[in-house]
């Protein structure tokens, strides 16, 4: 098991397979990113060898991210690998959906369960403003067609931004009404130097749950008042979905943490908002035996960080969003 000095069992790992995306959302990265050389990221077997070195430390719950996952080659045939790796028991991916209409059904047929969708907002045109390229019936196919596909419940995720989305979070939890999903708003993580956004267009959850409560009425707390992995949820009334507040800005839930990440470097990062990293690929590429390997994860894991800064106002530098995979 791999337990860190606060005692918290980490259990669940997050891998990016890659720092590419097919769009620029505007919270996430500047449209002339520049992305690392394939030759840095993990090849296909890496991933499946840090898959299997995960697993006999006793992680059971994985989820691909990226930048975007599904733009990386062979993704169906990663997915196949890490869902057959002995100890794995839950297999997801967050991803913006926008080639799940072609991808869900191999995707799902290769093991994957559940996915989380991005979708910041129903109209086209803050759509393409958001996200800089992208087209919103895209990604709406590619959610119809991950529930066709059974990668339920389907989540769907929105970072509200002051000045882009904060007046469409009514109308994205109004979807919850009739399509049994979780929309879930995710308070925007202020990245300084990969984006022009400040401090102050952060929306807290406060602010959005009032909006959605003025037009609702008052939010039921679904889950028993529990959360759900990082999300507070509740259900408007008499809804078939519900509705998830992740505020990592204004609630951090890091005494509940049980996440490490693998970034597309392969690189263990123990915190999404602190900068100590613990390079894997390096010495695994050098030959490093099993146990070398563990003893590198395991003391990473032990030294993980009791939490984040960010009501400090400290942010990490050394990473933008795409490179840590959210
Ligand atoms: N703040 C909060 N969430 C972010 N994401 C990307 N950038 C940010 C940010 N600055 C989230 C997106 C996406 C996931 C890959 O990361 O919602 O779902
Ligand atoms: Fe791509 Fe997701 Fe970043 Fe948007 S938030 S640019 S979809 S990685």
């Amino acid at each position: 098991m791999a337990i860190d000095r606060f005692g918290r069992n980490i259990h669940y790992l997050r891998i990016s397979l890659t720092d590419h995306c097919n769009l620029r959302c505007i919270y996430c990265m500047p449209e002339d990113m520049t992305f690392r050389p394939n030759a840095d990221l993990m090849q296909d077997d890496e991933i499946l060898a840090f898959t299997r070195l995960f697993a006999s430390l006793g992680f059971d719950k994985i989820r691909l991210t990226g930048g975007e996952p599904t733009v990386r080659a062979n993704i169906v045939d990663i997915i196949r690998g890490i869902s057959a790796t002995e100890g794995i028991r839950s297999v997801s991916m967050t991803t913006n959906g926008l080639l799940l209409k072609k991808l869900a059904q191999p995707l799902a047929d290769a093991g994957l369960q559940r996915v989380n969708i991005s979708i910041d907002t129903l109209d086209p045109a803050k759509f393409k403003r958001l996200t800089r390229w992208g087209k919103i019936d895209e990604v709406w196919e590619g959610i119809l067609a991950a529930e066709k596909a059974g990668l339920t419940p389907v989540k769907l995720n929105a970072v509200v931004v002051k000045g882009y989305n904060e007046e469409d979070v009514v109308d994205l939890a109004a979807l919850t009404i009739d399509h049994p999903w979780q929309m879930r708003f995710i308070e925007m993580m202020p990245f300084a130097g990969a984006t022009d956004l400040q401090v102050n267009q952060v929306i807290t959850m406060a602010q959005i749950q009032g909006s959605i409560e003025s037009e609702f009425g008052k939010l039921e707390p679904a889950n028993g008042g529990k959360l759900d992995g990082e999300a507070q949820v509740f259900h408007i009334h008499g809804a078939r979905g519900d509705v998830g507040f992740i505020s990592s800005v204004t609630h951090p839930f890091c005494s509940a943490c049980t996440r490490a990440r693998l970034t597309a470097d392969g690189k263990l990062r123990l915190c999404l908002l602190r900068e100590k990293e613990v390079d894997l690929l390096t010495p695994m590429r050098a030959g490093a035996t099993q146990e070398e390997l563990r003893r590198l994860l395991l003391d990473g894991v032990w030294e993980k960080p009791w939490g984040h800064g960010l009501a400090d106002g400290i942010i990490p530098l050394n990473r933008i969003m795409s490179e840590i995979g959210g």
